[in-house]
C-alpha cells in the first residue's frame, strides 16, 4: 500500500473545476515527478495535500489512515512539507529563527535561547549536509539557499512527504547539483518526494515515477523508464508536438542596433556587436558569464564604464530604461515575479499596462480596441484563464509568467531584449512564444534571446554570441551553431577560429 494515497480529488474555484478527480499514489523513497501544462493543476493538487486547500471531493489515506487537513501547520503535524513555487521567507529573520519560528528553545527565564537555537540549526545542516551559516539573515540568501533552507525546514519538522514546486526554476546549475544531492539522500532515508517541473531532461533525470495531468485531468501514472520525451510531451499537451520551434528564414535587413567596446568593470569588458533587422540574436553561457549584466547595461538599468551604443548609425546615451524605451527598446527580465505584476488587477489591464498610449486617441483610451487586442494576445499566448477581467492572482504560475511576457510584447518594440523567456513555461506555450518570436523578425523587429536552454538557442537564432567569464568569446552562425561548439566557447576552449 502506498505511503500517500489521493484518491478522486476534485476542487472548483468560483465554479470552475481545476481538478477532476485526480487518482495519485506515492510510495517512500521514490521521487515522483507531477508534470503538466501551465494551468493544469499541479500546484493546486499539491496545496491540498499540504493543508492550504481542501478538496471539494476525494479522499486522501496517509499511511492508510484518512486525513482532512484544516490548514498546512495540521499537514506539517503529519510530516507533510511543501516548499512552494513562490517562495515565502521573512526577510529580516535569520535562516535559524525561520526554521525554527515558533518552536525555538528557550532558557531557564523562558527566553529565546540563541546559543542553542544556533546549534540546532548548525547540527541540522551539517546532518544533511548544508553549507551556510544559520546566523544570516535570509534577505541574503540566493534562491537556491532559500530552498536548501525549506528543506532544512522539512527535514526539522521530520517530514516524510516532501513536495517541491519548480524547485529549479530559478537558480544555477551548479546549485541545482546541490539540491538533487540533498533530495536524492532524503529519497534514500525514505521520504516520499513529489517534484514539479517542466524541465524534460531533468525529470528523467530524477523521476522514478511521472504522473501527467492535463486541464484537471489525470491522465497516467508510468515509471520514467517507461517513457520518453516524445510520449511525455504527447501525454501533456493532448497531440504530438513535431515542430517546437517555428524558425523561418527571413532576409536580415540593416544595423539596428550597435554596441562597441562596451565594458562594466568586474562584469563584462570590450564588448562589440550589431544586432540587424529581422535579426533574432542569441546570447549564450553559463551561469555567471555576464549575460544579463550586459543586457542590463544595454538597456540603460545599470551604467556602462565605456563604450558607445549606437542605435540605426547613430550614438545615443542610454542612462535608464526610459532613455533605452525611447529609443524603441524594451527588455524583458530575467526575474518576472519582481516584475510588477499588479496582482489584484484584472489580467487585461496587467497586459496592456505599459501599452495605454497605444490606444490614445483624442486623449482617450479606445476601449474596445484594447479589448480586442488583449483577447488576441490571451488567445495567441494560450493563457490559461476564464476572461480577461479574472485577477491575475487566481492564474497559475506560469500563466502569470506569460502575461508579463504579454504585456512587453504588446508595446512592440522596435529591439526586443528577452532574458530566458521561457522559464517555468510548459512546452506548448513555449513554441506559441517562439512562433510570435518569429513573427515579430518577420515584422521587422530585432530580438535578443539570452537563453541557458541549448536547443531554444539553437533552434531559434541566426546568430549566436557566447559570453564566458564577461568576455564574447564566440560568435557562431550557420552550422557552427551547434551545442559542441557553443558548449566550447562557453568554456572558453575554443581550440580552432572558425
Ligand atoms: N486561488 C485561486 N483562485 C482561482 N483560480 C485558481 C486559484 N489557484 C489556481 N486556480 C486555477 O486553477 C487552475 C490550476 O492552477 P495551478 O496553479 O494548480 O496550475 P499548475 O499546474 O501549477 O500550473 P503552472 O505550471 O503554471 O504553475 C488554473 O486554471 C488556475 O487559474
Ligand atoms: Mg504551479
Amino acid at each position: 500500500m502506498a505511503y500517500l494515497q489521493l484518491q478522486g480529488i476534485s476542487k472548483f474555484f468560483h465554479g470552475v473545476r481545476a481538478l477532476n478527480q485526480v487518482s495519485v499514489e506515492i510510495e517512500r523513497g521514490e521521487i515522483h515527478v507531477l508534470i503538466g501544462e501551465n494551468g493544469a493543476g499541479k500546484s493546486t493538487l499539491m496545496k491540498i495535500v499540504a493543508g492550504l486547500y481542501q478538496q471539494d471531493e476525494g479522499t486522501i489515506l496517509l499511511d492508510g489512515q484518512e486525513v482532512r487537513f484544516g490548514g498546512p501547520l495540521d499537514a506539517i503535524q503529519h510530516h507533510i512539507s511543501m516548499i512552494h513555487q513562490e517562495l515565502m521567507p521573512i526577510p529580516y529573520l535569520t535562516v535559524a529563527e525561520n526554521i525554527f519560528l515558533g518552536r525555538e528553545p528557550l532558557n531557564k527565564a523562558g527566553l529565546l535561547d540563541k546559543k542553542k537555537l544556533i546549534a540546532q540549526a548548525e547540527e541540522l545542516f551539517q546532518m544533511i549536509g548544508i553549507d551556510i551559516d544559520p546566523r544570516t539573515e535570509m534577505r541574503r540568501l540566493s534562491v537556491a539557499q532559500i530552498q536548501l533552507v525549506e528543506i532544512a525546514k522539512a527535514v526539522s519538522f521530520n517530514s516524510q512527504v516532501l513536495i517541491m514546486d519548480e524547485p529549479t526554476s530559478a537558480i544555477s546549475d551548479k546549485e541545482i547539483e546541490k539540491l538533487y544531492k540533498l533530495i536524492f539522500k532524503l529519497k534514500a532515508d525514505g521520504v516520499a518526494i513529489v517534484f514539479i517541473s517542466h524541465k524534460l531532461d531533468e525529470i528523467f533525470r530524477v523521476a522514478d515515477k511521472i504522473t501527467v495531468l492535463r486541464d484537471g485531468d489525470f491522465i497516467g501514472t508510468k515509471p520514467a523508464s517507461e517513457l520518453d520525451k516524445d510520449t511525455l510531451i504527447s501525454m501533456m499537451i493532448g497531440r504530438d508536438l513535431t515542430n517546437i520551434y517555428y524558425k523561418e528564414p527571413v532576409p536580415i535587413g540593416e544595423p539596428v542596433l550597435e554596441v562597441r567596446n562596451l565594458t562594466k568593470a568586474g562584469l563584462f569588458e570590450d564588448i562589440s556587436f550589431t544586432l540587424h533587422q529581422n535579426e533574432i540574436l542569441g546570447i549564450a553561457g553559463l551561469m555567471g558569464a555576464g549575460r544579463t549584466e550586459l543586457v542590463e547595461t544595454i538597456f540603460g538599468m545599470r551604467s556602462a564604464d565605456s563604450g558607445q551604443i549606437l542605435i540605426k548609425g547613430k550614438e545615443v546615451s542610454i542612462k535608464c530604461p526610459t532613455d533605452a524605451q525611447k529609443n524603441g527598446l524594451a527588455l524583458i527580465p530575467e526575474d518576472r515575479k519582481k516584475l510588477g505584476l499588479d496582482l489584484k488587477d484584472s489580467t487585461g489591464f496587467n497586459i496592456s499596462l505599459c501599452d495605454l498610449n497605444e490606444f490614445n486617441r483624442c486623449g482617450m483610451i479606445d476601449k474596445k480596441t484594447e479589448a480586442a487586442r488583449v483577447d488576441d494576445m490571451i488567445r495567441e499566448m494560450n493563457v490559461k484563464v476564464t476572461s480577461r477581467k479574472s485577477p491575475v492572482v487566481s492564474l497559475s504560475g506560469g500563466n502569470q509568467q506569460k502575461v508579463v511576457l504579454a504585456k512587453w510584447l504588446m508595446t512592440a518594440p522596435d529591439i526586443l531584449i528577452m532574458d530566458e523567456p521561457t522559464r517555468g513555461i510548459d512546452i506548448g506555450a513555449k513554441t506559441e512564444i517562439y512562433k510570435l518570436i518569429t513573427k515579430l523578425a518577420q515584422q521587422g523587429k530585432s530580438v535578443i534571446m539570452v537563453s541557458s536552454e541549448l536547443p531554444e538557442v539553437i533552434g531559434m537564432s541566426d546568430r549566436v554570441l557566447v559570453l564566458c567569464a564577461g568576455h564574447l568569446t564566440g560568435e557562431l552562425t550557420g552550422e557552427q551553431i551547434n551545442q559542441q561548439d557553443i558548449m566550447r566557447c562557453a568554456t572558453n576552449q575554443v581550440a580552432s577560429v572558425h
